[in-house]
């Protein structure tokens, strides 16, 4: 299952304008679960609905090679953005001095945040932006949910900047093109997490530093603590405190047992990723599971799970929780 069988009846993706009909129906589409890209001032985002699980999976796979980035979840409003996330005084003063605009804020992400687990990749925080072009404001107003868009291009080529762009690169996997002209920053936001100990650039963007360190004095680098190594690249992923064993065929005493597809003879799961073995099905829930069985149980036992298509991310998810986990010493 994946973002081709998805769209499989449209075939290729349409583009369409920004007019009052056109958004309604993008709109249905987000809503149905599809796939849309959408114009911003920085780059054209591929977008879904951010509270369904499959829908982000199918992100990840239309991108092709997944890894499970966590996404900036795009919203129309500071007040919509106050939904999901705390904000520090200083956090709302950079949102209310930049929003709309490439600004994206990292911030602890509230408990009755409904974004799935798989588009914040399982951490406690959420990336927040507010987009400055009013048809993509005028989409999430319709959706009145939070919509997850990377930009919209097949992992490592270039971020488009016009709807041919798009077209050329993801057209036969995505639903809708929003043609929205071309984006003129070209680069993507500047990513701040704008924590206690200071603000942290996480990614430079469309913003400058000097512009935002006027509020927020001197920018520091990201190290080990926030769990950010380079632009884009997390060191840190969400990892379970349960010792992690993959490839498990049986289940020890201690452990819970998570399945993919049929158990094998004689287990009886604690919980299931996907039982018909639909890799999208078991990416939206892995985040969410893990959590849940690392609340219940010292040890996690996971049922081999293919390293195709978004099994590949699955897979290197829980081989870093390997490493991670508690009870490995780290
Ligand atoms: O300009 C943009 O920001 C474009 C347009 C489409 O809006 N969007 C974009 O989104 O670049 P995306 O989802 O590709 O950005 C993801 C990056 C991650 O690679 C990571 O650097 C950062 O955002 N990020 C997201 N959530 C994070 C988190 N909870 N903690 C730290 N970094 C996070
Ligand atoms: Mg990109």
């Amino acid at each position: 299952m994946n973002s081709d069988s998805h769209n499989a009846s449209r075939g290729p993706a349409r583009i369409i304008g920004t007019d009052t009909a056109s958004l309604d129906e993008a709109a249905r589409v987000i809503l149905a679960g599809g796939l849309v890209a959408v114009p911003t001032e920085t780059v054209y985002g591929l977008a879904a609905d951010a509270t369904n699980g499959a829908a982000v999976a199918a992100i990840y796979t239309a991108k092709g090679r997944p890894a499970f980035n966590p996404l900036i979840c795009h919203v129309a409003s500071l007040d919509m953005a106050e939904q999901y996330a705390e904000f520090s005084p200083l956090a709302r003063r950079l949102a209310e001095d930049f929003w709309p605009g490439p600004l994206t804020l990292v911030l602890p992400r509230k408990a009755s945040c409904p974004v799935s687990q798989l588009a914040t990749a399982g951490l406690p925080s959420i990336a927040l932006r507010v987009p400055q072009h009013i048809a993509t404001l005028e989409l999430i107003s319709r959706v009145r949910r939070p919509i997850a868009a990377p930009s919209a291009n097949p992992s490592e080529q270039l971020s488009p900047t016009t709807a041919a762009h798009v077209m050329s690169g993801l057209g036969a996997r995505i639903d809708l093109i929003i043609d929205g002209g071309a984006s003129h920053a070209g680069v993507e936001s500047t990513i701040i997490a704008p924590g206690e100990s200071g603000a942290v650039l996480l990614r430079p963007g469309a913003i400058a530093r000097s512009e935002i360190e006027l509020f927020t004095g001197p920018l520091r680098a990201p190290d080990a603590a926030d769990g950010v190594v380079a632009p884009g690249m997390l060191k840190r992923h969400y990892a379970p405190r349960a010792r992690l064993r993959m490839d498990a065929s049986r289940r020890e005493s201690d452990e819970a047992f998570l399945a993919f597809g049929a158990p094998p003879h004689g287990v009886e799961p604690t919980m299931n990723l996907s039982p018909s073995s639909d890799l999208a099905e078991a990416a939206s829930n892995l985040f969410a599971m893990l959590r849940a069985l690392d609340e219940s149980h010292r040890a996690i036992a996971v049922q081999s799970i293919p390293d195709v298509d978004l099994g590949e991310a699955i897979n290197d998810r829980l081989r870093r929780g390997t490493l991670l986990s508690r009870e490995s010493g780290v």
